[in-house]
């Protein structure tokens, strides 16, 4: 949720800005800005995306070799030219880009509001900044004491960047709860809410930690903590290629994504399991793997995609591990008051690990003595940090906001979990072990198979497009399946779609059924296949069109559905990694017929840091 780029050093800051906001428009796109220092610290900034700030900066003289910029997802304030960042202090000495959210803004602004400060927006942000130079200029200190006490004020999340008219060779930035990362260059600084702007100039980065204050000053960078204490920047070496986070001649990076699952997937086991020689290790999980073997309860957090994926878990956990596992939204869970015993094992799933929901979970169930495993895409992220043990996903940058290869790969790393527990608790056979790490092997040449049926998932799609609504229904471990193909095609193409155990549709949605309402159907030769034909039946008799996802080679149900999506043969509890494939691809078409930006679908963005 909102994206900064800054950059302090000996090129023109201005190109390298804008190219780091459109590598961060995935987290959102509402309006962009940017503040550099030529002839004076001046503040540049429109609503729209980051283009549009292009096309108006165009032809204006922009040289700097330092400035900083946003690109703005909106919680404070309606997205416009005023409420976008950068913003100036009161003496418009400073300028301020902020990603996050100040809980007590209102009375600092009314404070300040007293003592004459006008303020030009409606945003918490432009507050933070007001609030900085009223301390500086009070307590007669220095910038970097000045962010520093204003800090120890503050309530809330906030990944800032300032800047100042009296230095052009200073960007102070500081972090709590919302990501900052620091690429080091030689003689030059590059500052970014992720990696991605940044990779092109260098590979060494310093990741800023919670409560961090980091502060460049002629070429150096000092690190201290809000206590003021110095910290040792750790400077770490990227592993990410430039291509990986381009389109490479796809036309949207969720295409891109959905394609690269066969990779994806298989970079998730890569190293971790071996059929042939029955061998599976997670790593990151080995220390702590004697918590997950004693606990009678294991209790998933995420949210979204996230949460679906820990829903597919449920089953395979249960089903193969004889444990018992609970499910949990991250947002309802920490506000209720869980019951969490010291036992109790933690699975947290988020491919950003920012979610904000997701890491204030954590640190309640930390606080209750459980055990905190991340299951995360992004290396270096907040909730990898702050979990005890954990094993990332390997899938590469996941920049379409709709999340597919994130998806896949935590179902992958999951299954891979819940096997090494049955294998140590001696819940499986070794038989049945050794015959699911074959069949996970060839998840990906399977995934590819149905990849290359995306023409006809295209037809089906045109059919589709002007629906109104769409029903979803699986069974066992591929109802939350059907959640996921529901809320893909909900987010990219704004049609209406409910995903349900197909069981429970005749407790109320099969009242929805008529001619217009397309339902979608895994329908996989399993061991509830036949149910699932009775379901089919009886959404026949209501004339609504069926789009069957079905095992390959299955004719009952092809003589029944209008439309059917042949999948491999694959073990049960393996199918939701091929079945949410062309589900994937469905929505992805549709959104495409009806002209929506799939990359960028509107009011979303892909990194959830509020709450
Ligand atoms: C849906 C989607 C979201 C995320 C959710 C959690 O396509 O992307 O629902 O899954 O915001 O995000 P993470 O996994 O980053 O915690």
């Amino acid at each position: 949720m909102c994206g900064i780029v800054a950059y302090v050093g000996h090129r023109e800051a201005y190109p390298i800005i804008i190219k780091g906001l459109k590598r961060l428009e995935y987290r959102g796109y509402d309006s962009a800005g940017i503040a550099l220092m030529n002839g004076d610290l001046n503040v540049y900034k429109k609503k729209g995306k980051v283009a549009d700030l292009e096309q108006y900066l165009e032809g204006q003289k922009l040289n700097s070799t330092i400035g900083i910029g946003h690109t703005r997802w909106a919680t404070h304030g309606e997205p416009s030219d005023r409420n976008a960042h950068p913003h100036y202090s009161e003496n418009k000495n400073l300028a301020i880009i902020h990603n996050g959210i100040i809980e007590n803004y209102a009375s600092l602004k009314q404070d300040l509001e007293n003592r004459g400060h006008v303020f030009h927006s409606d945003t918490d942000s432009e507050v933070f900044i007001h609030f900085i130079e009223d301390i500086q200029q009070n307590a007669k200190c220095s910038l970097e004491e000045a962010v520093r006490l204003a800090l120890s004020k503050v309530v809330g999340a906030y990944a800032i960047v300032i800047i100042s008219r009296d230095n052009n060779n200073q960007l102070i930035a500081a972090r709590k709860g919302s990501p900052l990362v620091i690429g080091v260059g030689k003689d030059e600084f590059f500052l970014a809410s992720d990696a991605t702007p940044i990779i092109e100039y260098t590979n060494e980065v310093v990741y800023v930690n919670d409560l961090e204050i980091a502060i460049i000053r002629d070429n150096k960078l000092t690190i201290k903590t809000i206590e003021n204490t110095d910290n040792t920047p750790y400077i770490q070496k990227l592993d990410l290629e430039l291509e990986a986070i381009e389109k490479g001649g796809y036309d949207h990076f969720m295409l891109k994504e959905i394609f690269e699952q066969p990779k994806s997937i298989k970079d998730a086991m890569r190293g971790r399991i071996n059929s042939e020689n029955n061998h599976l290790v997670l790593g990151g999980l080995r220390d702590y793997m004697n918590r997950m073997l004693s606990t009678n309860r294991i209790v998933i957090i995420a949210c979204g995609t996230s949460w679906h994926a820990g829903l597919v878990a449920e089953y395979i956990f249960e089903e193969l591990a004889r444990v018992n596992v609970e499910v949990e939204y991250a947002s309802e869970f920490r506000y209720r008051n869980p019951v969490i015993n010291e036992g109790d094992v933690i699975i947290a799933i988020s491919q950003s690990g920012e979610t904000a929901d997701t890491l204030a979970a954590i640190e309640l169930a930390k606080s209750k003595g459980a055990i905190i495993f991340g299951v995360c895409n992004v290396v270096g992220s907040s909730i990898p940090r702050a979990t005890h043990a954990g094993a990332y996903l390997h899938a590469g940058p996941e920049i379409g906001v709709a999340s597919t290869k994130a998806f896949t790969a935590q179902v992958t790393v999951l299954t891979m979990m819940a096997l090494s527990l049955a294998q140590k608790k001696g819940t499986i056979t070794e038989s049945k072990f050794h015959e699911l790490l074959v069949d996970l092997e060839q998840i990906p040449t399977k995934v590819e198979q149905i990849l290359a049926q995306s023409e006809k998932i295209k037809y089906i799609s045109q059919e589709f497009k002007d629906a109104k609504n769409f029903l979803y229904l699986g069974r066992g471990v591929n109802f939350p399946v059907a959640l996921e193909g529901a809320l893909k095609l909900k987010e990219i193409s704004y049609i209406h779609a409910e995903g349900y155990p197909a069981a429970e549709m005749k407790h109320g949605p099969i009242a929805l059924i008529d001619e217009e309402m397309p339902v979608v159907v895994v329908a996989t030769k399993d061991n509830s296949y036949e149910k699932i034909v009775s379901n089919i039946q009886e959404v026949r008799a209501r004339k609504g069109k069926v789009i069957a996802i079905v095992t390959e080679g299955e004719t009952h149900i092809q003589k029944m559905s209008d439309f059917v999506i042949e999948i491999p043969a694959t073990h049960d509890l393996l199918v939701p990694l091929l079945a949410v494939i062309p589900l994937q691809l469905l929505s992805y078409y549709i959104a495409i017929y009806r002209g929506c930006n799939v990359d960028q679908p509107r009011n979303l963005a892909k990194s959830v840091t509020v709450e």
